[in-house]
Order: structure tokens, then C-alpha cells, then sequence
């Protein structure tokens, strides 16, 4: 399997701060029998900005760790980005932030319990520049919480999205299950990741969620999300997912838009 999503480096964001804990990372994941690890650490200017060259030589020292143990892991590069005005400067400027590395796809991260305004738009314009957006956890956001069908005009319009592993098997509360649930469902998830960050509390496991996707989609599609799909990405290509189902939103009277909205 493969972890697209995984705060591993160490002493570079909020995942493990020493070498020995990324490295019992590393084994928890192989034990699960994840084999490719995307290291994305958070990219977020002001807060978490380390430079290309410290994070590129952060995953060089893990990755000869990894292979002076014997442990069977790829990791290769990427980054969790926080979705700022600056986005397709940063993009532009900077390979690194893209996943493996290819400059064609990207993860995208939201604020927690909001969105910008007309976000979906503004990440689609950025496939037009030939970086597709991969959004992150929506389902962990609680906006997308009180807006259930908004990822529709995303996906269709060409994004992808990754739901995390434990959103799933509901170690991150009922209502984020039942909403990775219902996405899952829709055909608006296309990837599980672990966004893992420690060996301890939010470990890269990928098993039990699949299991538990299975039971939604079936065991192949279940599989592909964390196999074919991520596989392309890394290696920069589109790939093949199918529309979601288109949804009819029942259009409300003006009173009852102004009483609800
Ligand atoms: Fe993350």
C-alpha cells in the first residue's frame, strides 16, 4: 500500500521530533504493510517554511536509516500546504511542495472549521496552470460538516480528494465517520491516507480503513485508493477515477433561503 499523506520527517512540523520515532514510524507502517511513504510535512508560510534543502535532507537521513535497518520503505517527497492567497507563487517557485516531487499534483489544506470564499474555484484554476489540487480531510473540516454535497462542483470540476484513515474507522468521532461515510458513497473520496504524525498516537496505519471502506465500495475500489490511484499521482499522471453521481439540490424559496442560510 501507499501512504500519501504522512507526517514523518523528523524535527520538521508537529509529526515525530526525534530519528528513532520516525523510524518506529517506519515499522509500524511496514507492519500494516504499507510500502511507499509520501513525506509531507506541513508547508504553512510563517509558521511551518523550512527550506527545501532541510526538508530534502531530512528525508535523505530517514531514508538511509530506513535502509541501514533493513527496513523494505520508500519514501519520497511532497508537502501538506496550506491553502494561502500565495498558493500558485509558492507552487511555481517551489517543486518541492508538489507530490514526488513532479510539479501535476498537490495536497491541499483547508483551515479546520471553515473554507475560503469560492475555494473550490480558486484550487480548480490551479489544474488549468497543470497542478491538480488533492484535497485533504474534508471530512474533518466542520464546514463540509454543515455543507455535505459541496465537494460535488470540486471533484467534477477535476479535484481529487483524500479522506483520512481514522476519519473512517472512527477514532476521529461519529460525525466525521459518518461523513467520510457519505463521501465515500458519493464517489468523492479517491484516496485514504494516514496524515499520520507520531508512533503513538496518530500512527500510519492504512489496514483497518480499508477494511472499512470495503464494506462501503467493495474490497477493489477500496484497495485502489490506497494502490493504482496514489501510484499515478506519484508518478505524475491522472488517474483513472470516475465522475461522481451529479446530485440535485432542491432549489429553496427566497424565505427559505433567508431563514436558512
Ligand atoms: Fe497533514
Amino acid at each position: 500500500m501507499i501512504d500519501l499523506h504522512c507526517h514523518i520527517l523528523p524535527g520538521i512540523d508537529d509529526g515525530p521530533e526525534t530519528l528513532d520515532e520516525a523510524v518506529e514510524m517506519c515499522r509500524i507502517a511496514h507492519a500494516d504493510g504499507i510500502r511507499t511513504i509520501v513525506a509531507t510535512p506541513h508547508f504553512r508560510p510563517g509558521r511551518y517554511d523550512h527550506s527545501e534543502v532541510e526538508v530534502s535532507s531530512a528525508r535523505e537521513g530517514l531514508c538511509s536509516e530506513v535502509a541501514r535497518l533493513g527496513i523494505d520503505i520508500t519514501i519520497l517527497g511532497g508537502a501538506d500546504v496550506t491553502v494561502t492567497p500565495e498558493l500558485p507563487l509558492h507552487l511555481g517557485q517551489r517543486r518541492g511542495l508538489t507530490i514526488n516531487n513532479t510539479g501535476r499534483f498537490f495536497l491541499a489544506e483547508l483551515p479546520n472549521g471553515s473554507v475560503p470564499a469560492r475555494w473550490d474555484q480558486y484550487l480548480l484554476s490551479l489544474i488549468n496552470k497543470g497542478c491538480t489540487p488533492v484535497l485533504t480531510h474534508p471530512e474533518r473540516n466542520g464546514w463540509f460538516l454543515s455543507h455535505r454535497d459541496a465537494l460535488h462542483p470540486f471533484v467534477g470540476g477535476g479535484g481529487l480528494v483524500q479522506i483520512t484513515a481514522m476519519s473512517l474507522t472512527g477514532e476521529a468521532g461519529e460525525a466525521v465517520q459518518s461523513y467520510s461515510r457519505y463521501i465515500l458513497k458519493q464517489g468523492l473520496a479517491h484516496i485514504i491516507a494516514t496524515d499520520a504524525h507520531s508512533a503513538v498516537q496518530r500512527k500510519p496505519l492504512l489496514s483497518g480503513a480499508v477494511a472499512a471502506a470495503a464494506d462501503i465500495i467493495g474490497r477493489d475500489p477500496a484497495f485502489r485508493m490506497v494502490t493504482d490511484i496514489p501510484q499515478a499521482i506519484i508518478e505524475g499522471r491522472r488517474p483513472d477515477v470516475d465522475m461522481p453521481e451529479q446530485v440535485v439540490v432542491p432549489r429553496r424559496s427566497w424565505i427559505e433561503r433567508l431563514l436558512k442560510t
